[in-house]
């Protein structure tokens, strides 16, 4: 095996899960979905695609409706992105690997915002390339870029930039100026953007971008030729985490490439997944704002809750779907949360796992079809606390 593959780091909340398995009296807010499935609307469109026998091999780079769909919606949130600039993938995550294959390889440079989603970096060491870290810093309590440390960070020598906002683990959202001085600093060095957006419709500041409900985006004012590359999902706006669906917006002179890189990774999304995709386009409108405002609900419930617990500092997330906080007097993340799923039957992910910088963190999914469990949770967490 390759020595990089075997220095990877397990998932440390895959760690904190294992250390609850065979319970079912756990309250698990580890994982980064919600407990509410798919809109049904949604499944029987797969259903329905099924049984109609779509069960083929299908282009490359997506179904050419759902290209066409995609790019309608894209559109109606930012500047307008034609189809031809639209690869539909099999994940976010796929999105975000195909897009580093195609950008980074051995010996290049590519400089990540963290902490992060630890996939995020896992992906160009993998490929080789050296992950070069400018943490985000924490005043008065919130998450906030170090605008003048990442510019020097970002050089020639750079390749790819990775960002990720809004931001999962912290809610951390970049801010329409640092965005445009990001860029013209990228245009400067040569440097591809690879923006992870998954969460920008889970942003709970409407009024800043275009579109309404809508986190600031790279979209917003790139060129269409701009070094920009945006990874989107199904998985949080549409509940589809288990789907496996997701996008890539990029300059058209990838798109060869990018066809190349999805025949040899899957060679292309299933036609029964992209039509429950086609028909979530199509129930957009409708749906993310509700689910918006149930998340928000969530997150309106937990923070206050939270933050009355002797010791906890949080501050209030923009956008995303977690409360990042931390316990005063606790500074290994992984210990604690391992000894909150045993003691506590409360089931958190700990800093760690999303890199040195968010040690002594814990994050909380909030995301829950029952703002009731968020309360009990705060009450097991409150309880141990006292012990
Ligand atoms: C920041 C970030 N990017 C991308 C993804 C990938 O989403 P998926 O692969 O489910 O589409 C996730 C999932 O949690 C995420 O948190």
């Amino acid at each position: 095996m390759r020595f990089v593959i075997d220095q990877l780091p397990g998932s440390k909340i895959r760690e904190v899960a294992n250390a609850g398995l065979g319970r079912d009296d756990v309250l698990a807010f580890w994982f980064g979905e919600s407990d509410e499935p798919t809109p049904l609307f949604i499944r029987e469109a797969a259903v329905k695609s099924l049984q109609d026998g779509e069960t083929f091999y299908a282009h490359n780079l997506g179904l050419p409706e759902l290209r066409e769909a995609l790019s309608g919606y894209v559109s109606g949130l930012h500047k307008p992105v034609a189809a031809s600039r639209i690869a539909v993938t099999s994940s976010g995550v796929n999105a975000l690997m195909l897009a580093m294959q195609a950008l980074a390889g051995p010996g290049d440079e590519v400089v990540a915002v963290v902490p992060v989603w630890p996939n995020l970096t896992a992906q160009p060491a993998i490929l080789g390339a050296t992950v070069k870290r400018v943490p985000l810093q924490v005043r008065d309590g919130a998450w906030c870029l170090d605008l003048p440390g990442l510019l020097a960070a970002i050089t020639p020598a750079t390749n790819v930039l990775l960002v990720n906002a809004p931001n999962n683990p912290t809610g951390w959202t970049l801010a329409r100026a640092e965005q445009e001085t990001i860029l013209a600093h990228c245009r400067r060095t040569g440097t591809w953007i690879i923006a992870d957006e998954v969460y920008e419709r889970v942003y709970f500041a409407p009024g800043n971008a275009p579109g309404s409900n809508c986190a600031p985006s790279f979209l917003d004012i790139a060129e269409p030729d701009d070094r920009l590359v945006v990874a989107h999902s199904f998985s949080k706006s549409f509940l589809m985490t288990g789907w496996r669906l997701g996008w890539l917006v990029v300059p058209a002179v990838l798109m060869p490439a990018l066809g190349k890189l999805i025949e040899f990774n899957t060679s292309c999304a299933p036609v029964f997944i992209q039509r429950a995709g086609l028909a979530a386009l199509a129930g957009a409108a409708d749906f993310v704002p509700g689910l918006v405002s149930r998340l928000k609900n969530c997150r309106d419930t937990l923070l206050p809750a939270l933050a009355a617990v002797p010791g906890v500092t949080v501050a209030v997330p923009e956008g995303g779907m977690y409360a990042f906080f931390r316990i005063a007097g606790h500074t290994d993340s992984l210990a604690l949360a391992k000894r909150l799923v045993v003691e506590a039957g409360l089931g958190l992910a700990p800093g760690a796992a999303f890199g040195d910088e968010a040690e002594g963190w814990l994050r909380w999914c909030f995301a829950s079809n029952d703002p009731m469990r968020l309360a009990q949770g705060v009450e097991r967490l409150a309880k141990f606390l006292r012990l």
